[in-house]
């Protein structure tokens, strides 16, 4: 299975050592009649630049892993049927990341494509030709880390910095030639396992803790990229339980693994996952900004704050979030999620190339030196369990190389790449995807308001689900309203942002519609600006979502997929259909039981 890359049709042999020859190969392969030369420049880095040569020969100039990138962009360019004029690129970010979350045991959280490709029975353990394919599709999408386990680090995942370091470091090489480095999660207590009583940041020991362990861990893989933290969030260790703040855990980190070119990921969701739903004071959107926004230009050099890039947690929509837009003295990363946790499970269609295009309209791509994504990967033979939802790793790739990627653009090249159909079907085809997100957004959770869904699992509605949960997560919809103030008026929320964001979202009557009851609590009978109460907007929606998803099913099915790619497709959208269903139905009957309002059209709406 060889995803976008299908016309590749050999596959990559062990035994290729640098990027440069894996360029080679790759290649001869690709184009046998064609001359390529590589002219290695350790300057660019990255980067490569692509020169026709008078006699049909070719010349790719670029770094060490540069020459690898060019050689992709060159195949890729030529299979999509364009040919090459003098072409420069670099990537906009350094660290381009995949953020696994695999245990040891070989489950995946939130994984929605089969097994873990690196873990299984407690220990590494891979299949040596599906991790050069892996090596592959990342290079080709132009992705360069890849954070092998969990952000929740739970035993025996401490062990890859111990017992399982060398079977680390074989796992490093291999993904080598491919320009990858790994990236490991760390358990923030781990030197408590060695028997210091305290995983306190200012404890010297600890301090010394980490410094031989850093040194331990580079001289078994020195390109090692660095450490992703999660701590003090949904109940793993971390600096607050010694009286300390993030500034003083990443620091200790970073100064440990600073020696060796290491980088400290600290991620910032952290928020409180035991709130009382009594509580109207705690909002949790507010949480990161609260936790991190002092803390701005307190970080090391070598630390990168990872944001997830709404303020609740990828949910199908969230406003950016504002600590992105206020630590202008720190490094940031965003964090996006590849995985379907929310978005459908890798059943429904969910391309997210535009929603990730809407955060940057109000993001300056300078304001951010990194991305991440939480990975959809797993060893289902196609990777990514539905055929469609790799379209999500490749786009990601491309925009993490170069924000201004079109998302138009970028999803028709991976349908001529992965499916080469003729030009009416991949239009056809690009504009499916393209619409999918737009389609699960009206069929779920309304009007930005989010978290309507079955808990824990995350598929399906359940409209008062989270409602009167521990996780702050609340829409508090009663007879005659639904939403949450968070203007100043209200929560406050609001106040995290410059004024030019503010002030498009402060009045309810100028608000974009699809991030209404993210900020204002309304009343059913609240006149939209297209003259629509509320009520029948969120009614509107739901059936429209429900008829869009039956003709998308339609027109889906009369493409020419290739099997096994069109019995998967076919499959999960009959399960799609089923969800979409149950939600449009759900939701208006919850919404309707509520207000006692009848939908204007006269459509069924269970009681
Ligand atoms: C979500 C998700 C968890 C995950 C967490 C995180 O809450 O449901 O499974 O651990 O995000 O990003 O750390």
């Amino acid at each position: 299975m060889n995803l976008w890359l299908t016309r590749l049709k050999e596959p990559v042999p062990a035994g290729l050592e640098t990027p440069a020859e894996l360029a080679r190969f790759e290649l001869s392969r690709a184009f046998p009649d064609v001359q390529v030369e590589l002219a290695e420049q350790s300057a660019m880095g990255e980067g490569y630049r692509i020169d026709p040569l008078p006699g049909g020969s070719i010349r790719i100039t670029g770094g060490s892993t540069g020459v690898l990138y060019g050689a992709y962009r060159l195949i890729l360019d030529r299979f999509c049927g364009e040919t090459a004029a003098a072409v420069e690129s670099a990537p906009k970010y350094a660290l381009r990341m995949i953020d696994c979350w695999d245990n040891p045991d070989g489950t995946i959280e939130r994984g929605y494509a089969g097994r873990s490709l690196f873990f299984r029975d407690g220990k590494l353990s891979w299949d040596p030709l599906r991790i050069r394919e892996l090596g592959r599709l990342l290079a080709s999408a132009g992705l360069n880390v890849l954070c092998i386990n969990n952000v929740n680090v739970h035993f025996p995942a401490q062990l890859l910095l111990e017992d399982d370091l060398p079977a680390l470091s074989a796992l490093a090489e291999a993904f080598r030639p491919f320009g990858v480095r790994l990236m490991v999660s760390v358990d923030f207590s781990q030197p408590m396992r060695s028997g210091i009583p305290t995983a306190d940041p200012l404890d010297p020991a600890v301090r010394e803790w980490w410094k031989q362990t850093a040194g331990r861990v580079w001289a078994e893989i020195p390109d090692l990229a660095g450490f992703l933290v999660k701590a003090d969030s949904e109940g793993r260790p971390g600096p607050f339980t010694y009286g300390r703040n993030h500034a003083d855990g990443a620091n200790m980190l970073a100064e440990a693994v600073a020696p060796y070119g290491g980088t400290v990921v600290w991620r910032c969701f952290v928020y409180n996952c035991r709130q009382d739903w009594r509580d109207t004071k705690t909002d949790r959107p507010k949480a990161a900004w609260e936790n991190y926004a002092f803390l701005d230009g307190e970080f090391a050099a070598n630390v990168i704050l990872q944001v997830k890039h709404g303020p609740f947690d990828f949910q199908v929509r969230e406003p950016l979030s504002p600590l992105l837009l206020g630590m202008k003295k720190t490094k940031l990363a965003m964090e996006l999620q590849l995985a379907q946790e929310y978005t459908g499970h890798q059943i429904d269609l969910y391309t997210m190339i535009p929603m990730w295009k809407e955060l940057y309209e109000e993001l300056p791509a300078d304001s951010i030196m990194s991305l991440a994504a939480v990975s959809n990967l797993g060893d289902d033979a196609n990777y990514t369990g539905h055929p469609l939802a790799a379209v999500n790793l490749y786009t990601y790739g491309l925009l993490a190389w170069d924000p201004g990627t079109d998302p138009e653009e970028a999803v028709a090249r991976w349908c001529r790449l992965t499916y080469g159909f003729a030009p009416a079907q991949e239009k056809a085809l690009t504009s499916l995807l393209l619409s999918s997100r737009r389609i699960y957004e009206k069929y779920t959770a309304p009007l930005g308001i989010g978290w309507m869904v079955n808990p824990h699992d995350h598929y399906g509605p359940n409209p008062s689900g989270y409602e009167y949960d521990l996780w702050g997560t609340y829409h508090k919809a009663d007879r005659n309203a639904v939403g949450i103030d968070r203007t100043e008026a209200g929560t406050g929320y609001l106040a995290q942002y410059p004024e030019e964001i503010a002030k498009k979202y402060r009045d309810p009557n100028t608000c974009p519609d699809l991030y209404l009851l993210f900020y204002h609590r309304l009343s059913y009978t609240f006149r939209m600006r297209d003259g629509r109460t509320l009520i029948q907007r969120i009614y509107d929606d739901h059936f429209e979502g429900l008829e869009e998803t039956r003709a998308m099913a339609g027109a889906l099915t009369g493409l020419p997929f290739p099997e096994p790619d069109a019995g998967v497709i076919r499959e999960r959208m009959e399960k799609q259909l089923y969800n979409a269903r149950e939600w449009c139905d759900i939701i208006n009957t919850f919404f309707h039981r509520l207000s006692g309002i009848p939908d204007e059209r006269g459509r069924t709406i269970y009681d």
